[in-house]
């Protein structure tokens, strides 16, 4: 067991060669697609100051009371690490002004929830989220659950399923509220202790309590579509009939509430049948949050990427290898040839060749170890006799063929199968 002092903090990792390169494919490939919606990409600060994760998510949801990494600066301010990127994204575009009334933005990176670690939850994970700026509009809540599958299918994933429903507006959320707490109260002794608090609190919370016993309760009550007004009714079930129309498989989840207090009408979650208890891995909604004065209205989504990539391995029977890279390693046998090296290096990387040597003196035998070590998939080994020659061995070390070329020949034989293989230039 390695020190404690090398490991991060609990709940959190470190994500370093080879698993990275499954990560930077999938950013790769998620990239292009959000950019054939139209989505940009926007950056915004790790932390941000806490009320505005209060204002907008909500104070009585478990990621503000629970999860929030909050904290006072020396400057006595209040902040927050970001539980999650809407907030953030929403407090940017309010900070655009009317330049933003339909803005399409996009983010990937680090979110922070101080809950308990366990198998895909995690105290800082990563989500790719996308925000579609504008007033309520079901074709715009099913483009996005659309951008979502279409995300899914590119990354190669199958076994999903998207549970949809809506919590209306603003009014029929609260008489939701009041009607749910009329069902529940009867059954006060029933509930868990946490619901029971929740009674009071939010009672919004007790239809996605996991304990058995609220569990039932919850399968017996009417749908939350039926204490919706007739309008918000229509609304959910035009975002039904399009999706259909795009053979969407959304399948309606009539208790669906998710956790976040600024969602009115459409909410979705995503899940995966092989992540066992935290199997969600995107959820999304319309909102309409305040920030600074402004009213920021929209539809969104995040995909939790550690899931993603934990469903994936699931799927493919082991995490794989990701993306083959081709990798070139430079091995010298003597000193001039070391030097000749240096020059090729410079050569074979402005040809676009992932290129690499020993800097130091070794032997060709530690050099090929070293070449090993890397992952390199082809050896160029020179000596005296090759430079006077002007030739290359060239070995490829996963078959262990061997052959003499000249730069010429050499240059298409490592860069013909490389991912990293540029536009030739000299
Ligand atoms: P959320 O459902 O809280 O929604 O999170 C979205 C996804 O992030 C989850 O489905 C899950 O895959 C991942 N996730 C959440 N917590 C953890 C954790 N502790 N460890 C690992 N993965 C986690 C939101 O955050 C909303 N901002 C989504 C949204 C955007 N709605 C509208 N726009």
């Amino acid at each position: 067991m390695a020190s404690e002092e090398l490991q991060p903090l609990q709940g959190m990792a470190d994500i370093g060669p080879p698993e990275i390169r499954r990560w930077q494919e999938l950013e790769q490939t998620a990239r292009k697609i959000l950019e054939l919606y139209g989505f940009e990409e926007v950056r915004t600060p790790l932390l941000e100051r806490a009320e505005l994760f209060v204002r907008s998510l909500g104070n009585e949801t478990d990621v503000v009371q629970k999860e929030m990494y909050a904290f006072t600066d020396r400057g006595g301010r209040a902040l927050a690490l970001r539980p999650e990127g809407t907030a953030g994204v929403l407090r940017y575009v309010a900070s655009r002004g009317p330049e933003a009334a339909e803005a399409r933005m996009y983010y990937v990176g680090p979110m922070f929830r101080a809950e308990r670690p366990q198998a895909g939850r995690r105290r800082q994970f990563h989500q790719l989220g996308a925000e579609a700026i504008g007033p309520p509009n079901p074709a715009a809540d099913v483009e996005l659950i659309a951008l979502q599958a279409h995300l899914l299918q590119a990354w190669g994933l199958e076994k999903w399923r998207i549970r949809v429903n809506s919590r209306g507006t603003a009014e029929d959320i609260s008489m939701a509220r009041r009607r749910l707490r009329e069902c529940l109260e009867p059954l006060r002794d029933t509930l868990c202790d946490d619901c029971r608090r929740r009674l009071e609190t939010n009672v919004l919370r007790v239809l996605d309590c996991k304990q058995p016993s609220c569990r039932a309760h919850v399968e017996r009550l009417p749908p939350l579509s039926e204490w919706l007004a007739p309008a918000s009714r229509a609304y959910l079930e035009d975002v039904l009939q399009l999706a259909a129309r795009l053979e969407l498989p959304l399948e309606p989840a009539p208790h669906l509430i998710r956790g976040l207090d600024y969602y009115l009408h459409t909410v979705w979650e995503i899940t995966h049948e092989g992540l066992g208890a935290q199997d969600a891995i995107a959820g999304g909604g319309r909102y309409r949050i305040e920030v600074g004065g402004r009213a920021v209205e929209g539809v969104g989504f995040a995909i939790g990427l550690e899931r993603v990539l934990m469903a994936l391995a699931g799927e493919r029977g082991g995490a794989g290898t990701g993306p083959s890279r081709q990798l070139v390693w430079l091995v010298a046998h003597g000193e001039d040839a070391r030097h000749e090296n240096l020059r090729l290096l410079q050569i074979l990387r402005r040809h676009g060749v992932a290129v690499r040597m020993c800097l130091d003196d070794r032997s060709v035998k530690a050099q090929l170890r070293a070449a090993d070590r890397a992952g390199a998939t082809h050896a160029v080994i020179r000596g005296e006799m090759e430079l006077a020659k002007g030739v290359f061995v060239v070995k490829d070390l996963r078959t262990g063929n061997q052959q003499e070329l000249s730069l010429p020949e050499l240059i298409p034989l490592v860069t013909s199968s490389s991912p990293l293989a540029l536009d030739a230039k000299s």
